[in-house]
This record gives C-alpha cells, sequence and structure tokens, in this order.
C-alpha cells in the first residue's frame, strides 16, 4: 500500500492511507493534546481538543477524526489553537466541581494534565457545576458523573471492548450522562464489573471504590494476572507494601490491550487477607509454633529423605500448582524425580481435564492446541463447545464477542445459554455429556452434503475413507435424538459452517466431562474435515489456571517430563537423565486422585503441596481428611491457612503471584515474565527460593541462586522456553500455524481420522429428577480459595445460589430467593434460587467457588478417565424446597 505523505509542525511524515492526522503526528514522536482519543476506539471527535490547523484553507479539524492526505501542511500548536484548546478546557472547567485535590485520579487526571500544560489554574467563566449523585453502593467502581467530561471512553470501550453494552448517553445536551438503561445503577445493569471503562477514564468521574482515599500510587509495575488461564498483562500502582490499583497496561502486544475482567481488576485485595501465612509453621503438641526458615528446611528435607529410605521412593508425593511460575514447577518436579526418584508428581492442571488432553499429543504430533486469541476473528466461523468464556475467562470471551458482533457466524454447543447466546446464530442445547452424538450429527452432514475441505483432507490427513463409512452407518436423527437437539437445527449449523475454516474453542464442559477425551477427538475430527488448523481456525482450549499449560511444560505430572515429553519417550527420558545426571524411571507416578486413594490404603507416606488445596478443590473431603491423617509427614507451602494447612505437619509461607518474579505460559502459549511489584508478607519467600534452598540441603552441588540460572536451564530442557532464558522477557510456545502455512502448503504434515467413532449413549433413566450442571461466574476462580478472601467479592455476592427455570421453580412451589436442597448420592447442598427463563427445564445450574466451594459435595471423588468416573460437569440430583 502506498504511503501518504505530509508536513506536520515543519516534519515531512508518511503514515498509511486511513491513518488520522492524529496517529500521523503520534508516530513521528508529535504530541497533540487529546481527551476522546483512545487507540483501541474508533474515533468519536468529541472534545475538540486534538484541534490543528491546516495552512492552506486556514481550517481547524479535529486531528482524531481528520485522515491524513498527501500534500496537507498541518500545524498543531499555533496561538491560534492554543487559544480554542483553552476556551475548551475553561468550558469543561466551568462544568468541573472543585475537588481535585481529593480526586482518586490524583496526578493522573488528564483533564488537570492538560489544564496545566495550557497554563490553565482556574476557568474564569462563571462556575455551573453539573452536579449528578455520587454512586458508590458497589464494592468495585464509584460513579462521580459531576466529574464527566463526555468524552465517551467508557461508553466506547464497553460497546467496542467488552461488547456488554451496559451504558450509553442519556439525556441530550448539558445534562447528557453516560448511564445504565433505565439509569439504574450498576449493580442493578447488565455490568459485569470488568473495570474496563474505570481505566479509560480521564478524569475522576470513574474509579476503583477503595475503603480509603487512594490518589496517586507512589510506583506502578507491570505483571501478570495470576487467575485464569488468559494471563492478562496488568499496570499495578503499589503505595507502600500494598497494591492500590490495578489496570490493563494497556501495551498492545498483550492478550488483553485495554480490558481485564472483575478479577484481575478487583479481586488483588485478597492480598491482604488476614490469613495470609507470615512464617514458617510447626505442628507441636501444644498447637501451632513458629520456627525459623533453616529449621523448617532441615526438617522438610531430612524427614522426606528419612521416609524415602524406610518405605522406598514411591512413598512419597509431589502435588504443584497451575498457580506457581514456570520456574517452581520445574525446581519441584526435578526435586521430585532428582533427590526422591518418584515420578509421583501433578499439579492442580489435572482437576482441568489435563487427562482429555493428554491424548491428543500422540495423535496430533507437533500441532499445538496454543494459538493466539487474535487468530480467532481469521476464521469464518466459531463454534463454542461447553464453555460460557463470558464468566470463566473473560478476556477471551471479548475475543469472540467482537468477532461475533463483526459478523462472523458463532454456533455454541451448551446445554443452557450463556453469555455468547444472544450473539449466535444457532445455540445447539445438547443434554449434558452427549456432545459426542452432536458432533457425530454435524460431522454427518458436512460429510454427506459435500460441505468439506477436500484439498485440505488430501494433502494434510489421512483414513478419511474410512471415518467417511464409519459415519455414513450412523443414523442421524438417532444421534440427535441421544443429544436432544432438533435435527433441523444441526442441519441449519452445517450449512451455516459449510465452506468454512472454524474456531472451535473448548472449555471445561468437555475437558471434565465423562467423555472428554472422546469429544476432544471428535472436534479434531471436525477440524480436519474442514481444513480448520493453521492460520484460519483450528482448537483454542479456554485452560482454567494461569500457569496450567506452563506446569504441564515443566512436567508438573506423572506421565510427562518437562517439555511436556512422555516418560514413555526413551530418547528425551535419557536426554533429560543426562543433563540431571540421575536415572528417571519410566513408569508414570500417581496423579492428585491416585495420591489420595494410596494416602487412604497407607501406602504413601509423605506428601508435599505447593500452592493446591484439595481439601476445598477436591470432592470427599472427609475421605481426604482420613487419608492425610494416614501420612507420616505433610508439608504444604502456600500463601495462605486454609483447609489443607489445617491438616499438614509443616507449613511454609510462599509468596503470591504480585510478591515475586517469574513467568507464566497463557492459553494461547504466550510465555510471560514478570517482577515483583510488593514484597510478600512477613518471612514468606518466593517458592523457587524456597525449593532453590530444601534442594541445596539435599545436595543439589549449589544453589540456582538466580532465576536466570534456572531458566537457562529449563531453555536446554524445553528449547521452545529459549526466550525465556535469553531475554528473560517471555516469547511463545510454537503452534503449528507455521506447519500450515499459506493455503495447505509448508512443511507436510498429516494427521489421522480417529479410527472408531464414538457416540455415547442416551442418558439412562434416573430416580434423580433433575441434572445438575457445574459451571463458573466470573466472579469466583476455580475454588475460590483466593477471591473468596477479597473483600470485594465476597460483599458484592457473599453467598453461592442454584439456578433453575422458570418452569421448575413453579412446580415446586418456589419464588425467587427461596431455598432448594439438593441431593444424590455424594451429598447435598442447600442454596438460595434465582429463577433463569432461559434455562431449560429440569437442570440446575450450580456455581463453583462459593461457600467453601461446597457444590462439589455432589461429585463422587474418581480418578478422571477411570471407571466409575462420571464427569465434572454434571450429576443428577433430588431437589427439594426447604
Ligand atoms: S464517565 Fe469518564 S469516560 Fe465516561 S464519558 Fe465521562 S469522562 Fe468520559
Ligand atoms: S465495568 Fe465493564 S461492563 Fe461495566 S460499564 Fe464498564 S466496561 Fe461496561
Ligand atoms: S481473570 Fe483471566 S480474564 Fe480476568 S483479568 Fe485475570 S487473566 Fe484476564
Ligand atoms: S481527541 Fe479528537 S476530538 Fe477528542
Amino acid at each position: 500500500m502506498e504511503e501518504i505523505i505530509l508536513k506536520i509542525d515543519g516534519m515531512n511524515v508518511s503514515c498509511l492511507p486511513g491513518s488520522s492526522i492524529l496517529e500521523a503526528a503520534k508516530s513521528a514522536g508529535i504530541t497533540i493534546p487529546s481527551l476522546c482519543f483512545h487507540p483501541d476506539l474508533k474515533p468519536f471527535g468529541a472534545c475538540r481538543l486534538c484541534l490543528v490547523e491546516e495552512i492552506s484553507s486556514g481550517r481547524l479539524f479535529a486531528s482524531c477524526v481528520t485522515p491524513a492526505a498527501p500534500g496537507m501542511v498541518i500545524v498543531t500548536n499555533s496561538d491560534r489553537i492554543q487559544r480554542h484548546r483553552r476556551n475548551i478546557v475553561r468550558l469543561m472547567m466551568a462544568e468541573h466541581p472543585e475537588s481535585c485535590l481529593v480526586c482518586s485520579k490524583g496526578n493522573r487526571c488528564e483533564l488537570r494534565e492538560i489544564a496545566a500544560a495550557l497554563g490553565i489554574g482556574e476557568s474564569r467563566l462563571y462556575p455551573m457545576p453539573n452536579v449528578k449523585s455520587f454512586e458508590q453502593v458497589n464494592p468495585f467502581i464509584v460513579r462521580d458523573l459531576t466529574k464527566c467530561i463526555l468524552c465517551s471512553k467508557c461508553i466506547r470501550v464497553d460497546h467496542e471492548l467488552v461488547v456488554v453494552g451496559a451504558v450509553d448517553y442519556n439525556l441530550r445536551g448539558f445534562k447528557s450522562r453516560p448511564a445504565t438503561l433505565h439509569d439504574l445503577p450498576l449493580e442493578n445493569s447488565s455490568c459485569t464489573f470488568c473495570g474496563s471503562c474505570v481505566s479509560a477514564c480521564p478524569t475522576g468521574a470513574l474509579s476503583p471504590n477503595t475503603d480509603t482515599f487512594v490518589g496517586t500510587p507512589e510506583r506502578e509495575s507491570i505483571s501478570i494476572c495470576g487467575f485464569c488461564g488468559v494471563g492478562c498483562s496488568l499496570l499495578m500502582g503499589s503505595a507502600g507494601d500494598s497494591i492500590v490499583e490495578v489496570n490493563p497496561s494497556g501495551k498492545s502486544d498483550t492478550v488483553n490491550g485495554s480490558t481485564l475482567c472483575v478479577k484481575g481488576h478487583f479481586a488483588y485485595d485478597f492480598l491482604q487477607s488476614q490469613e495470609r501465612l507470615n512464617y514458617p509453621l510447626l505442628r507441636t503438641d501444644n498447637g501451632w509454633e513458629r520456627i525459623s526458615w533453616s529449621a523448617a528446611l532441615e526438617l522438610a528435607g531430612s524427614k522426606l529423605l528419612e521416609i524415602k529410605k524406610e518405605y522406598g521412593p514411591t512413598s512419597l508425593a509431589f502435588l504443584g500448582s497451575s498457580k506457581c511460575t514456570n520456574e517452581e514447577n520445574y525446581l519441584f518436579q526435578k526435586m521430585a524425580r532428582l533427590f526422591f526418584g518418584t515420578n509421583n508428581v501433578d499439579s492442580g492442571g489435572y482437576l482441568s481435564g489435563r487427562f482429555a488432553l493428554q491424548g491428543l499429543s500422540d495423535r496430533l504430533g507437533r500441532v499445538s492446541l496454543r494459538k493466539p486469541l487474535s487468530s480467532i476473528s481469521k476464521a469464518s466461523a466459531i463454534l463454542v463447545l461447553g464453555a460460557d468464556p463470558t464468566q470463566s475467562a473473560p478476556v477471551a470471551g471479548y475475543y469472540i464477542k467482537r468477532a461475533a458482533k463483526s459478523g462472523l457466524p458463532l454456533v455454541e454447543i451448551n446445554p443452557r445459554k450463556t453469555g455468547l447466546s444472544s450473539l449466535a446464530t444457532f445455540h445447539l442445547g445438547v443434554v449434558p455429556s452427549t456432545d459426542l452424538a452432536a458432533l457425530a450429527a454435524i460431522a454427518k452432514c458436512l460429510a454427506e452434503q459435500g460441505w468439506i475441505d477436500h484439498a485440505f483432507i488430501d494433502q494434510c490427513t489421512t483414513g478419511f475413507q474410512d471415518f467417511y463409512s464409519k459415519l455414513k452407518t450412523l443414523e442421524f436423527n438417532h444421534l440427535c435424538a441421544i443429544a436432544g437437539i432438533d435435527p433441523e437445527a444441526i442441519k441449519g449449523t452445517c450449512k451455516l459452517l459449510a465452506g468454512k475454516r472454524i474456531a472451535f474453542v473448548v472449555g471445561s464442559g468437555i475437558l471434565r466431562q465423562k467423555h472428554g477425551p472422546h469429544v476432544l477427538d471428535a472436534i479434531v475430527d471436525l477440524a480436519l474435515m474442514s481444513g480448520s488448523l493453521g492460520d484460519r481456525g483450528g482448537v483454542y482450549i479456554l485452560a482454567r489456571e494461569c500457569n496450567e499449560m506452563g506446569s504441564w511444560d515443566m512436567g508438573s505430572a506423572p506421565d510427562f517430563l518437562p517439555g511436556p515429553y512422555p516418560l514413555s519417550d526413551e530418547e528425551k527420558r535419557k536426554q533429560i537423565e543426562r543433563l540431571w545426571k540421575t536415572k528417571i524411571s519410566p513408569d508414570p507416578g500417581l496423579n492428585m486422585i491416585r495420591i489420595i486413594e494410596e494416602a487412604e490404603k497407607g501406602h504413601l507416606k509423605a506428601l508435599y503441596i505447593m500452592g493446591e488445596n484439595p481439601l476445598r478443590n477436591l470432592p470427599g473431603e472427609d475421605r481426604i481428611k482420613r487419608a492425610f491423617k494416614k501420612l507420616e509427614f505433610l508439608i504444604v507451602q502456600d500463601i495462605f491457612q486454609n483447609e489443607t494447612t489445617e491438616m499438614a505437619d509443616l507449613v511454609m509461607p510462599g509468596a503470591a503471584v504480585t510478591e515475586k518474579a517469574g513467568s507464566f505460559t497463557n492459553l494461547e502459549g504466550r510465555i510471560q515474565c514478570f517482577e515483583p511489584v510488593v514484597k510478600p508478607p512477613g518471612e514468606a519467600m518466593p517458592d523457587w527460593e524456597i525449593l532453590d534452598s530444601l534442594m541445596l540441603l539435599l545436595g543439589q552441588s549449589q544453589r540456582y541462586g538466580s532465576l536466570a540460572r534456572i531458566r537457562k536451564e529449563i531453555a536446554r530442557v524445553v528449547p521452545e522456553y529459549f526466550a525465556l532464558a535469553t531475554d528473560g522477557i517471555g516469547g511463545w510456545v510454537k503452534g503449528e500455524t507455521a506447519l500450515f502455512s499459506g493455503e495447505h502448503g509448508g512443511e507436510e504434515i498429516r494427521i489421522p481420522f480417529s479410527r472408531r467413532i464414538e457416540i455415547g449413549q442416551q442418558a439412562k433413566e434416573s430416580s434423580l429428577s433433575m441434572r445438575v450442571i457445574f459451571g463458573s461466574t466470573r466472579f469466583h476462580m476455580g475454588s475460590g480459595t483466593r477471591t473468596g478472601r477479597s473483600r470485594r467479592i465476597t460483599r458484592f455476592c457473599p453467598d453461592g445460589f442454584a439456578e433453575i427455570s422458570a418452569h421448575d421453580a413453579e412446580s415446586l412451589g418456589l419464588q425467587e430467593g427461596d431455598k432448594i436442597r439438593i441431593k444424590n448420592q455424594n451429598g447435598s447442598v442447600v442454596k438460595k434460587i434465582k429463577v433463569n427463563r432461559d434455562q431449560p427445564e429440569g437442570m440446575v445450574f450450580l456455581p463453583w467457588g462459593f461457600d467453601n466451594n461446597d457444590a462439589r459435595v455432589l461429585i463422587h471423588l474418581s480418578q478422571f478417565g477411570g471407571p466409575d468416573f462420571e464427569g465434572w460437569n454434571s450429576c443428577r440430583a433430588n431437589v427439594q424446597k426447604v
């Protein structure tokens, strides 16, 4: 594309056609004052501060909405322009209250900055304050619209970036202000409290709700959100030892740009919890005794070695965390394998359905399921399965909503409607755990209609004919009946998807279900049929926790070494053995559930838990307690006193993500490094430093002493992490795009179709009347160990709830807010109901994370994929009015 050349302030400036004068000036380092311009939003031209003058015509333009044209001669700072700008700012200030000294925006108010730069101390116009009520009932956002300058950034962020539509202009002229529908308080609107509008607001009209006046933070540091697998980049403001404010870092090369969700924006106050662990603690007959770090480490090392000597390596197990960093997970699993000779090492990633993903690595070979979320918009259709990203991974949800809003066809397969449904062309309300039948019906319809990518199938796959002949034997209407979906809706979906490269977005409704691995296989088959791998389309896995992918890459799994290379890969195993100078057993160790089962049987003698809380994450609390009581030694390293530390013999205080340096790998395969923002409390230490000290005691020849040395070793073992060692910034785990570059070109790669087509079975009759669906809300992460300690989150939603349909509420004689008991053979919970008019009959939605995560009591503690595994996405239960 030919560039445009124009002159700005005497400089020749080139830019691409379509650029505004303001953008062209910015690219040349020329600053034009602006209040309503935002690089991620469509220009709006509201404030007129960005006026510039064109010399030939003498006209004044708002530079943010005026396209640059060849040959223009522009000045940005003439006396005439300055005069106009001063008048505009004076008019704004005449409307503005005189409360700058106590405004929470402090010295970062853009209006104040611009006024100062223009030499305006006071308005000198007749003051006409536009007084509006001060709204601060909700714990997240304070609205003081008296300070609003009508820049519309909040409205545009809300509509264009997070696609919620909670606010828009209300009234006209002087009275006009951003407002919710019917001007209700935010808490009674569709607002999700993502706070992205607060970060964009140039004045103190929108600000975070804090207990005390915060003002301008003393320091600002870049960090990464430690909640979900999206891995948003944060700008954290701190004062003293506390974090006082969080905003999106706003960098263009981040996953979140100028957005966040409610957890990342506001739930950081869990760090100030009174239950933070400050010192190493030893259980004694008289209760907890505070001990020194040297005593704690000495005891941990000697006890573990003693138990290994007496009972052998398999009597020990190590449970790491996908909330801990790559460096910490690497050291943790290395310690288990090198010093204790055991593969009994796992992490919380197990609970997110890693078992479902493991089988795919054999089938896909080098093809990765990690792709940039930005590539979703390059597909020509989106199919979301078993996920409500608007709740579980909101920033990933923004990508899907933006793509759908721009016209990309969206289909969702989910038992209940989600935050995406209003944008979807088809919502296929599948019977829980029958996605296999729904996908087989779609595959059959696409294949029989010839709506498939023959060229891709010929060049990049094997086994299609065999697969197709099996599809032909299936009866379409029977498949639809199993899935409980109208055949016409499936046919309509197929017509919509015909010839399209599809982005498949997969959530925990699939990964945690009984048929998870087979459903993933069926999704890959559909991706192969539609040519949806490579640079357009593909499979996007919504990892639940911040470093789920990284902890797996680092080998925090009983059957994988760092890489992740399967233990059975002899060549890789030998390579790592040479590097670590040890022997590694090729036999898989115990996963998280098997660790508990073996402890229950008395076979496991010692367990070291780092950053996990199985007594809150897992069902079967009493069983786990009994199992842990049988251990000779339980070490728990965590940031809080919690249900699991209560059972420990030794507790070691770790540091939270904002209190240490490290790196996470997000669901896209983006490796992101971060530095500490504040100090850990008391004597708490970063987990990698604890492990480094312990490994020295266990016989490591010297300390790593720095993250740089750990990263260097990681890069030798896992070459895809080389960037971590070279620049300390991060990089990307390579995806498959390069393997399918161009139109089916690039390196030859052949992926087999499934040899069998699984379709599951029609749901059996059950004496339990209702189907319970488990899921996330945007307010809690996982089991709520951290978000349950956020004052803001618990103030806003102190209790859990159960959603039922209007029909079921009526037949049970229930009103909104009445209580029900949900009971099955595993346990029972009592919840207040919310009536959801979109909920299918016979279904109860029960979210995780509330009330000590009590939803889990309805699930049987069993191994994922084992013979008695019924899935963690849903169960059957009876419901009664209490
Ligand atoms: S509330 Fe803030 S962002 Fe919204 S229009 Fe007013 S000044 Fe702009
Ligand atoms: S907090 Fe988020 S959802 Fe609510 S109005 Fe602002 S941008 Fe919209
Ligand atoms: S919880 Fe997830 S989506 Fe929300 S800010 Fe954190 S990383 Fe982003
Ligand atoms: S920045 Fe151009 S009109 Fe506001």
